[in-house]
């Protein structure tokens, strides 16, 4: 077989089959093949995309290249769950302590952030003492004795997409329904988790920006979920604008809490709740949604969900007090207010230069090595549909001094306030079961 053989096969948009994909997967992470013919690759796989076959098979060789995390020493449903990222995203935050809190088992291994979106691994570390490197030892030994834990990669995972998303990152081949599917499904499956419910965020702030295109991307994962024997469901929902008000880190943490003790913000513990009751809905802890929400409820009002968040917290090394004392997190020097220049109604909020403004206070990186300033980010006061008036507040930067005009700036053209009124949006767009 022959890498140019496959090339040409897919340029001329026919289907590869499983011995060429497995050759070029191979290949590939042996370092026989090089990044010039793979690029090549790539690029075809973007204009002539992949049939659910390949996805398959492609998500199965990739998958292969390395260690799956064996989580049948765990007694009870190991349920995960994934955001395709966004901006204030917080929601595993909420969403595990909730669901462990149910009798579900999270042993979830999460990612950093980079670029615009948040990676929930920095949260975690702004927690003080808080660690994410965990051995494989404890890592089970906590999820048999509390039910969760959220850490870096312990094992080996999916070396093929390591490469393959470096690679795509800078030849323009990230936007491919079959490459996407395949890259998060691969990782997904290599992580173990019985039950898979994917959030896939869709707006300006995210990588699909339609309904349409994320609605195949839903599809696709779902149906490779389903059919590796993994119970699968993808919510679409909204990132037209930043989820509940903070984007950052600490501040994110701290949005979560006040979410755990029943607070937070309207649209946020909206979604934390429907991703909640659909994760007990699909491991069958709750027979219908009504019962499941109820249950999330009786979690948040009762303290066992932020109880479970505080156990996870003391697991890891974390200082739990920050949950009745947020001036643990620590504080940055300046609070700077952006103010509409206007009355009317919010009509649009940009939510990718929300994020890049975040990004470029210090709370996110632009490249993988860049350090995170854990304290500083955005505030946003207001939502698409609000009512301001001229002078009102509408976000506030937390700056510690780095890039802050940029950010400013950036983050004060964000809002577009029209005359007309401007109805609210729901979070919630849609799933695919
Ligand atoms: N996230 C991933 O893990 N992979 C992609 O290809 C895109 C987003």
């Amino acid at each position: 077989m022959r890498a140019v053989d496959i090339i040409l096969k897919k340029r001329n948009n026919l289907p590869l089959t499983q011995e060429e994909i497995h050759f070029i997967i191979e290949g590939y992470v042996s370092g026989e093949i090089p990044d010039y013919q793979i690029s090549a690759l790539l690029m075809a796989i973007c204009f002539n995309g992949l049939n659910s076959e390949e996805r398959k098979n492609l998500t199965l060789e990739m998958l292969h290249s390395g260690e799956e995390v064996d989580l049948s020493q765990i007694d009870g449903i190991c349920v995960d769950k994934h955001s395709t990222g966004g901006v204030g995203d917080k929601t595993s935050l909420v969403v595990a302590p909730i669901v462990a809190s149910c009798g579900l088992k999270i042993a979830k291994m999460s990612g950093r952030g980079l670029g615009h979106t948040g990676g929930t691994l920095d949260k975690l570390e702004s927690i003080p003492g808080f660690s994410i490197s965990v051995s494989s030892k404890d890592f089970f030994k906590q999820v048999k004795e509390i039910g969760i834990a959220i850490v870096g990669q312990t094992a080996n995972i999916t070396p093929a997409d390591k490469k393959l998303y470096a690679l795509r990152d800078v030849t323009g081949t990230v936007e491919s329904v079959g490459l996407i599917s395949a890259s998060i499904m691969s990782k997904k499956l290599a992580s173990g988790a019985h039950s898979i419910l994917l959030d896939v965020k869709v707006g300006d702030g995210a990588f699909m920006k339609t309904i349409d295109d994320a609605t195949t991307l839903a599809k696709a994962m779902v149906e490779i979920g389903n059919s590796c024997g993994r119970k699968t469901v993808a919510m679409l929902t909204d990132m037209d604008q930043p989820l509940g008000e903070a984007v950052g880190n600490s501040i994110e943490v701290i949005e979560a809490i006040e979410t755990l003790k029943g607070r937070g913000n309207s649209d946020f513990r909206k979604l934390c709740y429907e991703i909640s009751s659909q994760m007990l809905l699909m491991t069958g802890v709750c027979k219908d949604k009504e019962e499941a929400l109820k249950l999330v409820d009786e979690k948040i009002t009762s303290g066992a969900a932020l109880e479970k968040l505080r156990q996870m917290i003391i697991y890891q090394h974390g200082n739990p007090n920050v949950i009745d004392d947020y001036s643990l997190f620590g504080k940055c020097k300046n609070d700077v207010l952006v103010k509409a220049s206007t009355s009317g109604y919010v009509s649009k909020i940009k939510t990718l230069d929300v994020g890049i403004s975040a990004m470029l206070l210090g709370a996110g990186r632009n490249k993988k090595e860049d350090p995170i300033d854990p304290v500083v980010g955005v505030g946003v006061k207001v939502k698409v549909g609000t009512k301001v008036n001229k002078g009102d507040t509408l976000a506030i930067i937390h700056s510690n001094g780095k890039n802050e005009k940029e950010a400013y700036e950036m983050l004060a053209s964000s809002f577009v306030i029209s005359d007309e009124f401007v109805s609210e949006k729901d979070i919630i767009l849609g799933i695919v079961e």
